[in-house]
């Protein structure tokens, strides 16, 4: 079980200056951010790092909603970090997202839902070297 996670302000959350209320949660959470980055991710870039969706219907509005306004990316560390972080934010859609979760307290909708984590530790790998490709292993 690795230790770390990708988490990513999303531009719905940064629009509302949601970033230190989502750093307090993680803070409370025992998580460790060892980097943490706001960007503006270009239409290529958001496509590349959702490629994985490329063929579902929502890949196109994902892709504009995430190129749309400036993102905070973070490397987030901690015990059992990736399913930490799941459970912390709250299901894909804030409708269905359990009380007291991130996305249950301030996400706009399943497309605008304010942050991201990465799925599995594998993934977590991916991404983090994604965003930070100078960090250390
Ligand atoms: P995220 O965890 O970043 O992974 C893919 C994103 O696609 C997801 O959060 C949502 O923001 C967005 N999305 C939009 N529509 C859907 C959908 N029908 N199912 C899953 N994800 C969706």
């Amino acid at each position: 079980m690795s230790n770390k996670t990708l988490m990513i302000i999303k531009p719905d959350a940064v629009k509302r200056q949601d970033m230190g209320y989502i750093l307090s949660r993680i803070k409370a959470a025992g998580f460790k951010v060892r980097r943490l980055e706001m960007k503006r991710l270009s239409v290529d870039k958001a496509k590349d790092f959702y490629k994985v969706h490329a063929e579902r219907p929502f890949y196109d509005s994902l892709v504009s909603f995430m190129s749309s306004g400036p993102v905070v990316v973070g490397w987030l560390e901690r015990e059992n970090a990736v399913n930490s972080w799941r459970q912390l934010i709250g299901a894909t859609n804030p409708a269905e997202a359990a009380v007291g979760t991130i996305r249950k307290d301030i996400a706009e909708s399943l497309e605008a839902n304010s942050v991201h984590g990465s799925d599995s530790d594998e993934n977590a790998e991916i991404e983090l070297n994604f965003f930070f490709e100078d960090r250390p292993h």
